[in-house]
């Protein structure tokens, strides 16, 4: 079984609230949370304070995607305003296993994500760690760009790698996943699906859900 996660950057930052009680009803399972800093990706999103916020009307797990600098700083404002999941990026942490360890030691969920031309070897010596793995499909900083083919591979990789070492962790997958390539995506071994755009942009929000759903399991 896939979860959805749909992308709060694509949805209306004046409506938030509204815009993600409509994912909710949808069914999606994971709310992801883009947080950029206008330093390690080229664009500025939000803070703990609008997660605390939604926290208290909504029930999804609130997977927080930390496209930040010096995200040891922010973990502990992050976990306290409720996130279920805090995912830093491999290239934004100089001491990756104990950001990791920092994440874990509010009782939560932590994940590592890595950038399109980051390979998979980089955090093979974490995997032992971390609940989940996020594969960027676009650089991140933007919604609503192009997958990057080549990382299909890239999730086969992670896939065997993590059989392999017999561990039990979620692969996500994040940028460009539309109802066209979403089967290609899970057949090769992502379990937790961002969908911005796709979700978000699309005039019916629940038939946008419906359809991700289908094809996934095509
Ligand atoms: C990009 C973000 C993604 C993005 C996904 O930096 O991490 O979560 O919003 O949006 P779509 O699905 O439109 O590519
Ligand atoms: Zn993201």
């Amino acid at each position: 079984m896939i979860k959805l996660a749909p992308s709060i950057l694509s949805a209306d930052f004046a409506r938030l609230l509204e815009d993600v009680k409509k994912v909710e009803k949808a069914g999606c399972e994971y709310l992801h949370i883009d947080v950029m800093d206008g330093h390690f990706v080229p664009n500025i999103t939000l803070g703990p304070g609008i997660v605390k916020s939604l926290r208290k009307d909504v029930n999804m797990v609130f997977d927080a995607h930390l496209m930040i600098e010096n995200p040891d700083n922010y973990i502990k404002e992050f976990a306290d305003a409720g996130c279920d999941i805090i995912v830093v990026h491999q290239e934004a942490c100089t001491h990756l296993h104990r950001t990791i360890q920092n994440i874990k030691s509010h009782g939560i969920k932590a994940g590592v994500a890595l950038n399109p031309a980051t390979p998979i070897e980089t955090i093979k010596y974490v995997l032992q760690d971390v609940d989940m793995v996020l594969l960027m499909s676009v650089n991140p900083g933007f919604g609503g760009q192009s997958y990057i083919p080549v990382v299909t591979e890239k999730i086969k990789e992670l896939k065997a790698l993590i059989d392999e070492m017999n561990l039990d962790i979620d692969i996500e997958v994040d940028g460009g996943v539309k109802p066209s390539n979403i089967a290609e995506v899970v057949n090769a071994g992502a379990n937790v699906i961002v969908a911005g755009s796709a979700i978000f942009n699309a005039g019916n929000i629940d038939e946008a859900v419906k359809s991700l759903r289908e094809n996934a399991s095509k």
